[in-house]
């Protein structure tokens, strides 16, 4: 099936080998130099988002061009992976550490069409993505809950191996990582998209304004 109609069919479909792993591991490796090198230094990262129970290292990509511009440069593959026209929203950096898990749960409207990509982790040991197989009602999409588990929904388990990605509907199916992380960390980039003339194109660039017009004066 094309990658498209399985997105439509199914909410998600498994990008294998999205990016090949020396560009995930290159860029992974700059990612943690630019952020730091100890405990210390990675703390002003730290974050515990309400979907985890245990602090992570997190980094929003308008305050890191580089994965701004993965976000960007991607979005003509992601258009063709969808079937839709697309304008971006945002990218997420985010490093887990040893036994966390993410919550069953949605995403907010900047995450219409959504990836998640692995770029790596300490012992490389896979770390489930799952995805609900029930489409959210328009009730669930606007009251976002996070639960423990998927209650009586079915779910598709997805193994992921550095560069494989998954590109999902984030509003409208709930998706989670039940098991606790086996690897002492794991590092994956979220990149989120809106459809150019969609319900939440309002989203565009996560409604940030871009601070001036360009000029070179000579
Ligand atoms: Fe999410």
């Amino acid at each position: 099936m094309h990658h498209a109609d399985a997105y439509q069919k199914n909410g998600y479909v498994l990008l294998k080998d999205m990016i090949a792993k020396d560009v995930s591991a290159a860029f992974l490796s700059m990612t943690q130099r630019s952020m730091g090198d100890t405990a210390e230094e990675l703390s002003k990262f730290a974050d515990e988002p309400s979907i985890i129970e245990k602090p992570a290292y997190e980094l929003y990509g308008f305050h890191f061009p580089p994965a701004l511009s993965f976000l960007w440069g991607l979005t003509p593959f992601v258009e063709q992976a969808t079937g839709k026209a697309l304008t971006p929203t945002y990218a997420y950096f985010r490093a887990y550490q040893k036994g966390a898990v993410c919550k069953v749960h949605s995403d907010r409207f900047a995450c219409e069409h959504s990836i998640t990509m692995f770029l790596g982790a300490s012992d490389e040991n896979p770390w489930p993505f799952t995805v609900g197989k029930r489409r959210l009602t328009d009730e669930e999409v606007e009251n976002r809950v996070a639960m423990p588990d998927y209650g009586d929904d079915e779910f598709a388990t997805i193994d992921m191996a550095p560069g494989d990605a998954v590109l999902y509907q984030g509003i409208r199916y709930r998706h989670a990582r039940l098991q606790p992380n086996p690897n002492r960390w794991s590092a994956h980039l979220f990149m989120h998209w809106v459809g150019r003339d969609g319900p939440y194109k309002d989203y565009a660039f996560d409604q940030k304004k871009i601070p001036f017009e360009a000029d070179f004066p000579f």
